[in-house]
């Protein structure tokens, strides 16, 4: 790729959803872009780039921020955020929510949906307890066809068999030919919509957890406190931040401090420091896992 046409994409992704791309990186581009000009009928990558050039298409570029994407993701991804999340968070919250009794969590990059799932599949096992209390999961992600993957929560048994208890794969989803159907009493637990980190976080309303993990990592400093502190602004002052495990708000912003304790959980800055409950070995609800397999300017394309 020419270093012009490897420049034209850097600022168009890392003004339209903030990953920045090295040099080192621009096989990436190759891979993942040849397919997107293939998809609009250019025939090569490069007479894609003259086009943009000349005249760039909002459908296009949506097309080429969202194949630049990274979504990985698993159930239960790490286990520790959702044992925290269990046995740490909730009860606290349960406690500091008893008047009100209601719960909003977002989940803020949340790919095809194993993430916010799993939070649904914690809180219907505790269902009986939480009786009265009303829990919002709102999940959210800049690319629409994730989106849909999401919404859709149809898995593959290789998504299911990456960190999802053997036990909840037989409660909570249906064999549908080769794929796995997650049952509409944990998917109607979760609304999804498209919104991007970089946006204006306001008209979502405040949160009470916001998960927000495996995001960062493709952001650098600026765009990392940026949103740091946009988030910070929807998150109730007793709220928590959770980040994934390369993660982190030292050195990038004073909004938040880490639990030392336990690893990726935050608290807004100036706020009684973390109490609750720990338990060890994580398994959630009394389950044992399934069997597990090895396992991110120019100013010419702006938003307007
Ligand atoms: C690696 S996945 C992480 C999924 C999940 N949170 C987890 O930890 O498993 C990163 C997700 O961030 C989304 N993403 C990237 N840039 C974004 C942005 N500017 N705004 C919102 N989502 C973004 C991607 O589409 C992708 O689905």
């Amino acid at each position: 790729m020419k270093i012009s046409d490897f420049e034209l994409f850097k600022s168009l992704l890392y003004e339209r959803s903030g990953l920045v791309i090295t040099p080192d990186k621009s096989y990436l581009l190759d891979s993942r872009l040849t397919p997107i000009a293939k998809k609009w009928g250019y025939p090569t990558l490069e007479s894609m780039t003259l086009q943009l050039r000349a005249l760039p298409d909002e459908k296009l570029i949506k097309d080429i921020v969202e194949a630049m994407t990274t979504n990985e993701t698993s159930f239960f991804r790490d286990t520790k955020p959702f044992q925290i999340f269990q046995d740490t968070i909730l009860p606290v919250m349960l406690e500091k929510r008893k008047a009100r009794k209601t719960i909003r969590i977002w989940c803020a990059a949340c790919s095809s949906g194993q993430e916010p799932y799993s939070l649904a599949m914690i809180l219907k096992e505790k269902e009986a307890q939480l009786k009265g209390w009303r829990f919002e999961i709102v999940a959210t992600d800049i690319s629409d066809d994730i989106l849909d993957q999401a919404k859709r929560a149809s898995y593959s048994q290789f998504e299911v068999q990456r960190g999802l208890p053997i036990q909840y794969l037989m409660k909570y989803f249906m064999q549908l030919g080769e794929a796995w159907q997650l049952k509409d009493e944990i998917r109607n637990m979760v609304r999804f919509s498209n919104f991007n980190l970089l946006d204006s976080m306001s008209r979502l309303g405040s949160f009470d957890i916001v998960f927000c993990r495996n995001v960062l990592i493709y952001f650098d400093e600026k765009t990392k406190a940026t949103i740091l502190e946009k988030i910070a602004g929807q998150l109730e002052n007793d709220g928590f931040l959770l980040l994934g495990g390369a993660e982190t708000v030292l050195g990038i912003t004073n909004k938040f401090v880490p639990n030392p304790e336990k690893r990726g959980l935050y608290i807004k800055a100036g706020t009684p420091a973390v109490t609750g409950s720990t338990t060890t070995g994580f398994s959630p609800a009394g389950t044992t896992p399934a069997k597990t397999t090895s396992s991110f300017s120019s100013g010419l394309f702006k938003r307007t």
